[in-house]
């Protein structure tokens, strides 16, 4: 089944047409710069232009860097506030058109790299983070996936963990990438303390190749670490899949 898969960042808002039985684009991706202003309203705006350049009618699938549950987003840590209790599916529904189905970014990409990706077939407790702006987490037991985790915002050193351990702090204090690694080692333990997973997935711009080549060796964990495979397709393809499985 082809589904479009839009992926919602703090820069840019990309959409792909995505075969759901494989997890292969079948188009190009298209990007659109993520509004300053990035209301609701301007957001389902980006998302009727994507819409409109692939001549799409189909259903849609979305991602939102924030908690979603039953098609309602409820938090907004790095978005803008007015998201908060916004009725998402209904919105982009009214503003495309095409029937949508939203979830959390984080949910999103360990979605596909769970049904295509590294997380294939990994059994047990399996923990999906991605590393950017925030801190983004999808937790899965037996490939099945516990919505809207949010471990980003576990409490480390006084404050939210993506708050200290995120690229965005990485960028912001110019930390060295073994710097970096030493807090991102600290988040690690705690989730390990906490949740003893099977294996944890890296995904987010550090699962790069060439960024991973510049800290992986300062990591050591009991889990299984392995480095996501999809990198910043992952989204929309976890986006159209969860789509198609809702929808
Ligand atoms: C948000 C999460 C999101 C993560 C990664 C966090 O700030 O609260 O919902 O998954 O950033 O984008």
């Amino acid at each position: 089944m082809e589904i479009l898969g839009i992926d919602i960042g703090g820069t840019g808002i990309k959409g792909a047409l995505v075969n759901t039985d494989n997890g292969a684009l079948t188009t190009e991706r298209f990007r659109v710069d993520t509004p300053p202003e990035a209301t609701p309203e301007a957001v389902a705006l980006v998302a009727r232009q994507i819409t409109r350049h692939f001549d799409w009618h189909g259903p849609l699938g979305c991602t939102i860097p924030a908690r979603v549950e039953h098609g309602v987003v409820h938090t907004a840590a790095n978005i803008h506030e007015n998201w908060i209790e916004t009725r998402v599916d209904e919105l982009l529904t009214g503003a495309t058109g095409c029937r949508t189905h939203c979830l959390n970014d984080a949910d999103a990409a360990g979605v596909a790299s769970v049904a295509f990706g590294a997380g294939r077939g990994r059994m047990g407790v399996v923990f999906f983070v991605t590393v950017g702006t925030g801190i983004g987490t999808a937790l899965f037991t037996d490939q099945h996936l516990v919505p809207n985790t949010e471990l980003g915002h576990l409490p480390l050193r006084g404050g939210a963990a993506e708050d200290w351990a995120s690229s965005r702090i990485r960028k912001e204090e110019a930390l060295s990438w073994e710097a970096w690694a030493a807090r991102f080692q600290e988040y690690l333990d705690l989730l390990e303390f906490l949740f003893a997973p099977d294996t944890i997935i890296l995904g987010g711009g550090v699962s790069r190749p060439e960024k991973v080549a510049l800290y992986r060796h300062f990591l050591e964990t009991e889990a299984e670490l392995v480095i996501a495979e999809l990198e910043n397709e992952a989204g929309i393809i976890g986006a159209a899949w969860s789509a198609g499985q809702h929808l």
